[in-house]
């Protein structure tokens, strides 16, 4: 380990390294809240001014994290937000969290974390250590990150505002990026131009690992601390480093040869769901077709003490990452000539959830009668999983978009979501809110549609009076008469 490597350790070890990260979603914000409770100081950066000024405020923008937590680290002082990218000189560490979405033709869509890139270029300083935590395909670290890091890579104007297509500024351009904050360190390097810089060595000038982020929003019983840390530097030194960062606040991290390796083990534990999801999901439509019901033969097949793991099928899947992390790799395979059919097969079975959960509503309402066209139908949970407030690619829009193409009127209820978000992948639906769940409301509808098992839904209440329940959850197995599987 060279001087600047060793110097950033002791500051790692000493809890004095500056840990910035670029992303505040539902990964980067409890990274930073875990460092600043570690005693880090963090410095958070995002391009949504909004968030930032709620963080500034000590506000919390997701639900299930506690608000007294961010109030409780920006008043101690060790946790500011900020937008002004300038600032990315200061952090000796910086934590990249920003989001890694599919592209229109299911490619993926590297532009955040190319953009955080160089944002990163643009005011690198010796000994800082970049850490990727965004789900990506094996490779993205070595093959993306450090050319541009290092300034070998110049397929881009250099210039700030082409380089970050994402930036505040440009998001609501009456901000200018004036606005720096005092707490600047005055020892801190101004930035200049990518152009005028030395190009830095990677390893030995700067630092480079992946680490990938598993957190489980709403997970009670694992969450950022206590998750083993998967971390893979681009070189012995740079894994050296993150290790021992992540150590500082991790119960257990698990150290591996690359940060290849690192990749690839979030796309595997991804892919393992992914598939094993489809599977339960097409055994669902087959044992349904034999009279048996689903839920039952799970029960029994999970007290197998070993070899079985417990899957439940659902309307299909949802969530920032199992949708999308397998096309990731499906993505990187073909290019070296592999076409991974597990993969695109999973995908194609959970693709067909939602219309098959149309269908069987469409069935239970024949059965009463009543066409789809004209009838009303209240979706239960728009959030892609129980008692979370996030609706990323969740099942639900599908759902609701398929029957207000077959004439149904749809409305909705979340106790987690009160306005429906607009979609990319769905533009035009209208705009939604969330309908208070009462006797009389269910009286007048047709059915009722379980789409997210909330624990903070009154079940009974619906049962009493909704006229057709239809269960994609399993939430009233064995329950009356008007309850349909899904
Ligand atoms: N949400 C999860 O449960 C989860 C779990 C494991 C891994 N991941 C992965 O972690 C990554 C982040 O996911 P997330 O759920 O936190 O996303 P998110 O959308 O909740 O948060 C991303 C944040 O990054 C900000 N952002 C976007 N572009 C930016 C830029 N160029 N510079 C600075 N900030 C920028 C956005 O404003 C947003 O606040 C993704 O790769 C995802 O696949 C997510």
């Amino acid at each position: 380990m060279n001087d600047t490597a060793s110097s950033l350790l002791a500051k790692v070890e000493s809890h004095d390294a500056l840990v910035g990260i670029i992303g505040l979603g539902y990964v980067g914000l409890p990274l930073a809240l875990a460092f600043a409770e570690r005693g880090f100081r963090v410095l958070g950066f995002d391009v949504d001014p909004d968030k930032v000024e709620a963080l500034r405020l000590g506000e919390c923008y997701i639900k299930h994290i506690d608000r007294s937590r961010v109030q409780a680290a920006v008043e101690s002082g060790r946790f500011e937000a900020t937008s002004d990218f300038d600032r990315l000189d200061e952090p000796d560490v910086i934590l990249i969290c920003v989001p890694t979405p599919l592209g229109s033709h299911r490619e993926p869509e590297m532009r955040y974390v190319e953009g955080s890139a160089w944002q990163i270029r643009n005011r690198i300083r010796k000994g800082q250590l970049v850490i990727l935590e965004s789900t990506t395909y094996p490779g993205t670290t070595d093959e993306l990150l450090v050319p541009i890091l290092a300034g070998t890579r110049a397929d881009r104007r250099q210039t700030d505002t082409a380089r970050q297509p994402e930036t505040a500024e440009e998001a609501d351009p009456r901000r200018d990026g004036g606005n720096r904050p005092a707490s600047r360190r005055a020892d801190s390097p101004r930035p200049t131009d990518a152009n005028e810089r030395q190009p830095l060595a990677c390893g030995k000038d700067f630092f480079v690992a992946f680490s990938p982020e598993r957190e489980d929003p709403g997970n009670a019983r694992f969450g950022t601390c206590n998750t083993p840390k998967v971390v893979g530097g681009v070189d012995q030194v740079s894994g050296d480093l993150a290790e021992a960062l992540y150590a500082q606040v991790m119960e257990t991290t698990v150290r591996v040869a690359s940060a290849r390796i690192a990749e690839a083990s979030k796309l595997m534990e991804n892919i393992f769901r992914a598939v094993n999801i489809a599977l339960v999901n097409e055994l669902k439509i087959v044992f349904d077709r034999l009279g048996i019901d689903i839920w039952d033969v799970l029960d029994a097949a999970e007290t197998k003490p070993f070899g079985f793991m417990r899957f439940n099928p659902g309307p299909g899947l949802g969530g920032h990452c199992i949708p999308i992390d397998p096309f990731y790799l499906a993505w990187k395979a073909r290019e070296h000539g592999v076409s991974p059919k597990f993969i695109e097969l999973a995908g194609e079975v959970n693709m067909r959830m939602p219309e098959y959960v149309v269908e069987r509503l469409s069935i239970a309402l024949n059965e009463r009668g009543i066409p789809v066209k004209g009838s009303h139908v209240l979706v239960l949970g728009l959030a892609y999983k129980p008692d979370v407030d996030d609706p990323r690619e969740s099942p639900a829009f599908e759902i609701i978009d398929l029957l207000l193409g077959r004439g149904a009127e749809v409305s909705y209820h979340d106790p987690h979501i009160p306005t429906a978000p607009r979609m990319r992948s769905w533009p035009d639906l209208p705009p939604m809110a969330s309908v208070e769940l009462t006797a009389s409301g269910l009286q007048a509808i047709d059915a009722a549609l379980i789409v997210t098992d909330h624990h903070a839904v009154d079940y009974e209440l619906i049962l009493e009076h909704a006229p057709l329940v239809v269960d994609t959850r399993g939430v009233l197995r064995h329950r009356n008469g008007k309850v349909r599987r899904a």
